[in-house]
């Protein structure tokens, strides 16, 4: 195939930690169409299920972010796979005063310590080529109240990508960073504000509309298809940081 075509993911596996709502499951649906073997995972196993069933996608129900669960998992995956996409924890957001330092260190583990060591169980399993992708956010760049932690997390996220890029190589390694996406997540944390905040970005974000899970699923597979990508930061937000 020549530079810079689109290839298919034909004869290649696609794992998708967090691959029953949202951005996971949307990103397993494409690289189903593209014609890949997936395998989705996430902690609830009924709605897995569902989701696995609808897909014909392979399913494998457990926490990420207990290591000890994830390893075994990782022994679990046949050799090699092509394509990692990790979505799952959200964020974390709470003013000073009401900061809980467990809550704090979890999300550290979910969002630092979860990558590295997906990182490490990445190398022997995931082929040379093949991409680590990662999920990041807009919003934590803007400083604010209730920000710190995620304001902090948010600018380690493309350091991190840069530095597993570079020993992970020839895996390849990206950081997907969304604004608002329409998902399950949004509505949880939005609850009855989300319609008024659907209707805010249409009449506010330079693309008119507002971005969905569908949106974020053709990157991660452009990121994984596309050879000459590693060590970035690709940012999908509808111009949500320009307004
Ligand atoms: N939506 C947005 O606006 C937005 C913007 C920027 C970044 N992001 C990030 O993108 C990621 C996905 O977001 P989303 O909106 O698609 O979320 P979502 O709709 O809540 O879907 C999350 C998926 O991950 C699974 N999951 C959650 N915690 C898990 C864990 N500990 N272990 C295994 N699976 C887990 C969920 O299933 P179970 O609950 O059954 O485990 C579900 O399948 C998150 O990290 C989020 O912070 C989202």
């Amino acid at each position: 195939m020549a530079a810079g075509q689109r290839a298919g993911l034909t004869g290649q596996t696609v794992v998708v930690i967090g691959g029953s709502l949202g951005i996971g499951l949307e990103t397993a649906r494409l690289a189903r169409g593209e014609g890949a073997e997936v395998i989705i995972t996430a902690r609830n196993a009924d709605r897995l299920e569902a989701a696995g069933r609808e897909l014909g996608a392979k399913t494998d129900a457990f926490d990420a972010t207990d290591f000890d669960q994830l390893e075994a998992f990782f022994a679990r995956l046949p050799t090699p796979i092509d394509h990692l996409l990790v979505t799952g924890p959200g964020p974390y957001y709470a003013p000073l005063p009401e900061l809980d330092l467990d809550l704090a260190r979890a999300d550290l583990e979910s969002h630092v310590l979860l990558p590295i060591q997906i990182g490490k169980l990445a190398i022997g399993k995931v082929r040379p080529g093949g991409t680590l992708l990662f999920m990041g956010g807009t919003g934590g760049r803007q400083a604010g109240v209730g920000m710190s932690v995620i304001g902090a997390l948010t600018a380690a996220g493309p350091a991190l990508t840069r530095n597993l890029a570079v020993e992970l190589a020839p895996i390849r390694v990206n950081l997907i960073a969304a604004g608002f996406v329409d998902t399950p997540l949004s509505a949880t944390l939005l609850g009855d504000q989300l319609d008024a905040r659907r209707e805010q970005l249409r009449s506010t974000l330079p693309i008119g509309r507002v971005v969905g899970p569908e949106d974020i699923a053709n990157l991660a597979v452009h990121l994984m298809t596309n050879t000459a990508l590693t060590g970035a930061t690709y940012d999908i937000d509808g111009g949500q940081q320009l307004v």
